[in-house]
């Protein structure tokens, strides 16, 4: 698409982008376009620590509501943009914030941990906020006895638990693309490239992460292909990653895990794919939309937010 001055829709993006003074965050989960265009791309984790340290006016954050909520929380006087505000997630929808925080009440000796796919308004009823990249590290910085409550995936949560030999509280919440990896599938690729290790984000079921060569967020799957000197991957995460994997390690094969539902070789978030480049355009463009944060909720939810970013700097995450 080009406009009546014959620019292209990526020089469109980047004139507005300098002129507005913006910065585009893009999530690995985004289209290959958008990621390549994007000032920086990263998973949960980086996409707030950009958030918190940028000085452009207005931050476009292609990925979904929780990570442009998140960037609002930590940014209360800048503009968050999303392409698609229907950009919405599973996990977060997982955990609605009366049921919750009636959980919450509910035990209050607890220490709660929240997974950043959760809203603001549950992040307000948390103590500490992780993402994949730091959970592990994080829920073990409390003691091994420490009583905890840990939302919202069950999946992430059975995973620490079984690593730290904790024995946290979990939230029974999932997301709809990690949850529905087809082991036959996997193992029926698995026998096709004999050499191929399997790799896989904690978000997936037991099964799957139990047959996986590697688990890890999605920066510790893209770092692991660069070091692992292993040529061929099978991926058990969403497949918007394997556009950096392959940017990243050239030579190497990444083959995309198969979902058990359908006839499609590869796994997408629908969520994440709703963002265009059209729409990243208008968005710049019109300044719209933009995620709004009720400020009595905004100011609860920036505090385990920012806990979440201390201890992951002393972490050295
Ligand atoms: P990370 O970006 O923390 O790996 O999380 C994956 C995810 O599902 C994001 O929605
Ligand atoms: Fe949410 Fe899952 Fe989509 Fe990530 S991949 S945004 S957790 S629905």
């Amino acid at each position: 698409m080009g406009n009546q001055s014959g620019e292209s829709l990526k020089e469109a993006i980047d004139r507005l982008r300098k002129e507005k003074n913006a910065v585009i965050l893009a999530h690995y989960y985004q289209t290959g376009d958008i990621q390549d265009i994007a000032d920086c791309v990263g998973d949960s984790l980086a996409l707030a620590q950009w958030a918190a340290k940028t000085d452009a006016d207005i931050i476009v954050l292609c990925g979904v509501h929780f990570m442009g909520e998140t960037a609002k929380i930590l940014c209360p006087d800048k503009k968050v943009l999303v392409p698609d505000l229907a950009a919405g997630c599973s996990l977060a929808d997982s955990c609605p914030v009366p049921a919750f925080a009636e959980f919450v009440r509910q035990h209050p000796d607890h220490t709660v941990i929240s997974y950043v796919n959760t809203t603001a308004a549950v992040k307000a009823v948390t103590d500490v906020v992780v993402t994949s990249t730091n959970a592990r590290q994080i829920v073990e910085s409390f003691p091994q006895d420490a009583k905890i409550i840990f939302a919202p995936d069950r999946n992430l949560g059975n995973y620490i638990n079984s690593l730290t030999g904790r024995k946290m509280l979990l939230w029974d919440g999932a997301c709809h693309v990690h949850e529905k990896f087809s082991l036959e599938k996997i193992l029926e690729l698995k026998r096709e490239y004999l050499d191929a290790e399997i790799i896989t984000h904690p978000e997936c079921k037991r099964p799957v992460i139990q047959v996986s060569d590697f688990v890890g967020s999605t920066a510790a799957l893209i770092s692991y292909t660069m070091r692992s000197d292993k040529q061929q991957f099978i991926v058990a995460t969403e497949s918007g990653v394997i556009h950096d994997m392959r940017k990243k390690s050239p030579d190497k094969l990444f083959i995309p895990a198969p979902p058990n539902d359908s006839t499609c070789a590869c796994n997408e978030c629908n969520f994440m794919r709703l963002n265009t480049m059209e729409k990243l355009y208008s968005c710049l463009k019109n300044e719209a939309p933009e995620i709004c944060v009720d400020k009595a909720i905004g100011d609860k939810a920036v505090l385990p937010v920012k806990r979440m970013l201390e201890l992951s700097a002393q972490l050295g995450l």
